[in-house]
């Protein structure tokens, strides 16, 4: 053990509840997602039902997914819905290499799956490819409980109609969704957000921001004079690279510790980028207390393994949980304005949740991370202080330890400890919490890229953590989770 950290909690001044939306997934269709992967098909010799794979769906329900993102990112410029009811159209996936795309998981299948594992829906409409028209027929299909569009949706096998609880409008507009001005877009925005209705309650429009550090797309955004009525929220994506260079963005497996250091640092960012778009809505005096941030795509981007693995196919590594654990910390310290975040992605793509290889899967470390961390959501995050020893490897120096705490509904504390450093253990004291005793667990592994695979799955696995004398022993490259017991 290296050093002891003194940490206390105030839960007279509590930030704020973390949505549970803070916990979604993002569903993209997008390289060996979700066909063979979630959906397989009624047909399929791998076990599933009314489609969607068993295995995976169990895996899924135990994170208590709150919402689901779909059906892209850059794809849902080009999707068209009717190409996925009834009578399917086989297309090409142009935004990912020109794959084919069967359009056998379409609405009926995104809303019966969202619907199976109690996740809200947030549905990424096409302003690229579609039009305003396409988007009101489209929520209408989904939402009436009247009329032609109902009676078709009846006939294709669904009778109530289906809630659309959140619609981004638009995707990362100043790139692969048009690189459109800002101007553009807030007009285009206004466009659509008037004519994208639903029957009944109406969805939270989400407006596409920027990305990492930029502010300006959004600022820009954000000046259009009526955009404020018609908005309860605007996203940024922050992907964390470890060489920060799209051109050779670093491995997934086999990284040295520079790579590790310079991940988790890229991954922290997170902390400014979130700071400064809360302090641009401050700007914009429009705005209401509850106009929500959506970081509805972040976490790891590597280089692809061969020529042949599926489109943004990666390995998870224990780098990833400490970087999703990280990133969750984060999060619940600006509970007051982070509304939702989408990790990307589900499965099979960039940091998922899942890894599959035929009627194979892999639970990854990403995966255990959002188990662990299930009490957080909906708890009461609360202020944590302490002095962070300093972690320095090559270029970079970040704090070796973060931590997190939260009061679940039901009254018990509930505390994350992440150790960043790579190669030391860090005690954390945390008697002051005022715990009497904690249930724990604790994720890591004996190297920094220790990570599952289809031969051997559980190398990476939680295991039981005790706390011993108020002090958490971290060793290593390990997130812990602790739960008072009462
Ligand atoms: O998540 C993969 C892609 O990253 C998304 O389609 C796009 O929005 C972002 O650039």
């Amino acid at each position: 053990i290296e050093a002891q950290t003194r940490a206390t909690v105030d839960p007279s001044s509590p930030i704020g509840t973390i949505a549970p939306e803070v916990y979604g997934q993002f569903l993209e269709h997008l390289g060996a997602q979700p066909y063979g992967s979630i959906w397989v098909g009624e047909d399929s010799d791998i076990p599933n039902t009314d489609g969607i794979r068993d295995d995976v769906f169990a895996a899924l329900d135990k994170l208590d997914i709150p919402v689901i993102r779909w059906p892209g990112g850059c794809y849902s410029d080009r999707y068209y819905w009717r190409d996925g009811i009834g009578e399917r159209a086989l297309r090409t996936n142009a935004a990912w290499g020109g794959t084919l795309e069967p359009n056998t998981f379409g609405t009926h299948e995104f809303f019966n799956l969202a619907e199976r594992l109690g996740a809200k829906t947030y549905l990424n409409i096409n302003i690229g490819t579609g039009t305003p028209k396409d988007a009101a027929d489209w929520l209408e299909y989904i939402t009436a409980t009247r009329g032609d569009r109902a009676e078709e949706r009846r006939s294709n096998g669904r009778d109530e109609p289906w809630t659309v609880d959140y619609l981004a409008i638009g995707n990362e507009t100043w790139g692969c969704g048009g690189h459109i001005t800002p101007e553009y877009y807030a007009d285009t925005y206004a466009l659509y957000s008037s004519f994208a209705k639903t029957e009944g309650e109406q969805p939270k429009r989400i407006i596409s921001g920027s990305h990492d550090e930029n502010i300006e797309y959004s600022d820009a955004v954000l000046s259009h004079p009526y955009i404020a009525d018609l908005a309860e929220g605007i996203s940024v994506h922050v992907y964390s690279l470890p060489t920060g260079d799209w051109g050779a963005k670093g491995a997934a497996v086999g990284f040295p510790e520079a790579e590790w250091i310079s991940t988790l640092s890229r991954a922290l960012r997170m902390e400014g980028v979130i700071t400064d778009q809360i302090a641009m809505f401050e700007e914009h005096e429009d705005l209401g207390d509850d106009f929500g941030l959506y970081v509805d795509e972040w976490g790891t981007w590597y280089d692809p393994a061969t020529e042949d693995t599926p489109a943004l196919y990666q390995q998870n590594t224990m780098r990833d949980a400490v970087v999703a654990a990280l990133s969750l910390n984060i999060f619940h310290d600006h509970a007051d304005r982070v509304a939702m975040t989408n990790i990307a992605q589900m499965v099979n793509v960039l940091q998922a949740m899942i890894l599959t290889d035929g009627p194979d899967m892999v639970l990854t470390p990403t995966y255990h991370v959002f188990e662990m961390y299930k009490p957080f959501q909906g708890a009461t995050a609360l202020p944590v202080s302490y002095d962070a020893p300093d972690y320095s490897h090559g270029d970079y120096t970040i704090p070796a330890i973060s931590l997190s705490a939260a009061k679940t509904p039901d009254g018990k504390l509930v505390v994350a400890l992440i150790n960043s450093d790579a190669k030391a253990a860090h005690a954390v004291d945390i008697s002051a919490f005022g715990a009497s005793a904690f249930t724990g667990r604790i994720l890591t592994a004996d190297a920094m890229d220790a990570h599952n695979t289809f031969e051997a799955p559980e190398a990476v696995t939680p295991s039981p953590f005790e706390v011993e004398g108020g002090v958490a022993n971290l060793p290593p490259h390990s997130v812990v989770v602790l739960t008072e017991e009462q």
